[in-house]
């Protein structure tokens, strides 16, 4: 997979996709991630990639010229899906992650503190996304979050033991708890079914948790699901319990 970054704040990443999971990625060439300053593209005397906005108004506006040069120039033929960052976009979910994973090549847009010109979104964009309901100083965060998410879910990039096919989310129901040694802590003790080397008890006990956790935390997440019969049957249990 190829990923282009397209941002005013190009050091912003130098941390995020030069660390951990990101880094490893691109060792292993399972990704390419590049951060270009569409500044850059600018075809104005003074690379400027901002004006003011026609009919007023406090701000400034991102002008179609250099998001569209830097687009079009980036286009190694495959067409990329491109993404522009903005609060008004779709939100973002481990379902859109699985899907821009199969994608060859992504172009995220984010634009800083300022508006974007429509025209950009109306003919050059793919895709509008948000992080979330809450606005940031820029699309420069949401698109680290973005790009975390879909590299770590391409083949090969996570080892076995961080597979992500257990993921909350992936499975449709949160993780169940996790313990470590010791068996007790501070009086804490470790559920007695996870040592006891029986792993139906023990996959059993996991598959109850998650959905309790889930049926406590996010019962929005079960409204879709259809449940099996023991599923039903751990719901109406919790359901007394509480
Ligand atoms: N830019 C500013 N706020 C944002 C958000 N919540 N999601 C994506 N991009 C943004």
């Amino acid at each position: 997979m190829k990923i282009d970054i397209l941002t005013l704040f190009p050091e912003m990443f130098t941390g995020v996709i030069g660390s951990s999971i990101l880094k490893k990625a691109q060792e292993k060439e399972a990704v390419s991630i590049e951060v270009v300053n569409f500044r850059d593209y600018s075809a104005s005397k003074h690379s400027s990639v901002d004006d003011y906005p026609y009919g007023g108004g406090a701000g400034m506006v991102l002008a179609p010229q250099p998001i569209f040069d830097a687009v079009e120039q980036l286009n190694e033929g495959v067409k990329p899906r491109v993404i522009l960052m903005c609060p008004q976009g779709e939100q973002f979910t481990q379902r859109k992650a699985e899907e821009l994973a199969k994608e060859e090549h992504l172009i995220f847009v984010c634009g800083h503190y300022e508006g974007y010109d429509e025209r950009i979104r109306e003919h050059l964009v793919t895709d509008e996304i948000s992080i979330g309901d809450y606005v940031l100083t820029g699309g420069e965060l949401a698109a680290m979050v973005v790009t975390d998410s879909v590299v770590r879910l391409l083949p090969e990039v996570l080892g076995n033991e961080e597979s992500h096919m257990k993921d909350s989310f992936s499975t449709g129901l949160l993780e169940h708890p996790h313990y470590t040694r010791p068996a007790e802590f501070r009086g804490m003790k470790v559920p007695d079914v996870l040592m006891s080397g029986n792993h139906q008890k023990i996959d059993e006990w996991r598959h109850k948790e998650s959905l309790r956790r889930t049926y406590l935390r996010r019962p929005d997440l079960l409204t879709e699901r259809s449940m099996t019969k023991q599923e039903q049957k751990w719901i109406d249990e919790f359901k007394a319990d509480k």
